[in-house]
C-alpha cells in the first residue's frame, strides 16, 4: 500500500498558506497567515506589499504545517501550489518556493488552478458531495456557475459579466464607511437591519440565461447613501438590502441552472459561501426541491492552501504535474485545465 502524501502552497492573493494532505490519513496539518491588517490602512490589497509578505511568511508555514503534520521531507510525493490565477508576483512567491523545495526533495512540483481548488474545498468534510453536481463559485474574484461532472470535469454554464459577488459585498461595504474586507463586516451590518426597508435592483434577474451582473448594485448603494446622509438604521437597512440583492441572485440562477441541468446536488464554495443569509436561503430553496447543497467549512470557504492540497493530490495521482520551470499564471481559464483520467 503506497501512501500519497503532498505539501500544499496557497499565495494568490492575501493569505499565506501551506497544508498537508495524506490520501488515507486526510488534512494532517493546514496552517494560514492573513494580511488583511496589512492591506487595512488602504482600503484594499495592495499587490506589492502582499508579495513581499508571501516571502516573509511562507516558509515559517510550510515548517509549521511539517511540524504539525509530523511529516518529513522524504515522506512527500510532491510540492502543490497555486499556480494561477491571482496576483503574479504573489503566485511568483509560492511557485519559486514550492518549485524549489520539490527540487531539493526530488519530488513533482503540481502547479494547482485557484478555482480547482475553491471547487474541491468541500472533499474535505466528513460527508463530501457525489458526483455529478452544479457548483456555485462566489469568490471575491469570481462568481460562476459550473456544471461539475467529476474532478476535473468542469463545464461553466455562466459567470459574471463585470464585478464579482465578493467585489460587490467588498465595494458596497466600503460606500458604507465599514473597513476592508468588507463582505464578513456588511453581513455582520446587515443583521441590524430592517427587511425591505430599502429595496435594490437585481440586475440581470429578469433575464433568461445564467450570467450575472452585480456592478450596478454598488452605484445603487452610492446614490441610497448620497440621497440622505445614513444614519447607524439607515446604513444597516442598506446592508441587509445589498445583502439581500446578492443573495435572491445568487438563489434564483442557482435554482434555474439546477433545472437546467437536471441536477438536484448543489455545491457552494469561495469566500461569499462563508455568507450565513446564503446560506440559510439556498438549502431552503434547495431543499423545498428534494436536492441538497454541500458547503465547505467556513474557514476553507476564503483561500487555503488545504483545497490547493485536494486538487494538487488528485492531479498528482493522475499523474499530471509540472517540470523544472517556475510558472504561474495571472489568467488561467478553468475550462483549460485537462480532463482528469487516472493512470
Ligand atoms: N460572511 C461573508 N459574507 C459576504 N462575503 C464574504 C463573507 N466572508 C467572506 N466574504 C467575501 O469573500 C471574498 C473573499 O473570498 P475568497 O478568499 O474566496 O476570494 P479571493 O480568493 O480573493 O478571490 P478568487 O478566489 O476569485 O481569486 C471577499 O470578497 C469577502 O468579502
Ligand atoms: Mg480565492
Amino acid at each position: 500500500m503506497i501512501l500519497v502524501r503532498v505539501l500544499a502552497i496557497e499565495s494568490s492573493c492575501d493569505e499565506s498558506a501551506a497544508a498537508v494532505l495524506d490520501d488515507r490519513a486526510g488534512l494532517l496539518a493546514h496552517e494560514l497567515f492573513s494580511q488583511i491588517e496589512l492591506h487595512r490602512a488602504h482600503g484594499g490589497v495592495v499587490p506589492e506589499l502582499a508579495s513581499r509578505d508571501h516571502v516573509r511568511r511562507l516558509l515559517p508555514l510550510v515548517r509549521q504545517a511539517l511540524t504539525h503534520s509530523r511529516t518529513s521531507a522524504e515522506e512527500l510525493a510532491g510540492v502543490a501550489y497555486t499556480a494561477g490565477p491571482g496576483l503574479i508576483g504573489a503566485l511568483l512567491t509560492g511557485a519559486a518556493l514550492a518549485r524549489s523545495l520539490a527540487y531539493a526533495w526530488r519530488v513533482p512540483a503540481i502547479g494547482v488552478h485557484h478555482l480547482e481548488g475553491h471547487l474541491l474545498a468541500p472533499l474535505l468534510e466528513p460527508d463530501p458531495p457525489p458526483f455529478p453536481h452544479l457548483a456555485l463559485l462566489v469568490s471575491g474574484g469570481h462568481t460562476m456557475l459550473i456544471e461539475v461532472t467529476a474532478v476535473g470535469a468542469y463545464r461553466l454554464l455562466g459567470q459574471t459579466r463585470d464585478d464579482a459577488a465578493g467585489e460587490a459585498f467588498d465595494k458596497s461595504a466600503k460606500l458604507l464607511g465599514l473597513p476592508y474586507p468588507g463582505g464578513p463586516q456588511l453581513a455582520e451590518l446587515a443583521g441590524h437591519g430592517t427587511a425591505d426597508a430599502v429595496r435594490l435592483p437585481r440586475p440581470m434577474l429578469d433575464r433568461a440565461g445564467l450570467e450575472f451582473s452585480f456592478s450596478g448594485l454598488k452605484t445603487a448603494v452610492l446614490h441610497a447613501a448620497r440621497d440622505q446622509a445614513p444614519d447607524a438604521q439607515r446604513r444597516a437597512d442598506l446592508a441587509r438590502a445589498v445583502q439581500e440583492a446578492i443573495v435572491e441572485t445568487l438563489t434564483a440562477k442557482a435554482l434555474r441552472a439546477l433545472d437546467y441541468t437536471g441536477l438536484d446536488v448543489l455545491v457552494v464554495s469561495g469566500g461569499v459561501g462563508a455568507n450565513l443569509a446564503l446560506r440559510e436561503r439556498l438549502t431552503a430553496a434547495v431543499g423545498q426541491r428534494g436536492g441538497r447543497v454541500y458547503y465547505p467549512r467556513l474557514e476553507f470557504c476564503t483561500d487555503n492552501a488545504a483545497m490547493i492540497a485536494v486538487a494538487g493530490l488528485a492531479r498528482l495521482s493522475a499523474g499530471q504535474y509540472d517540470g523544472l520551470a517556475i510558472e504561474a499564471r495571472a489568467q488561467w481559464p478553468l475550462e483549460s485545465l485537462p480532463p482528469l483520467v487516472a493512470h
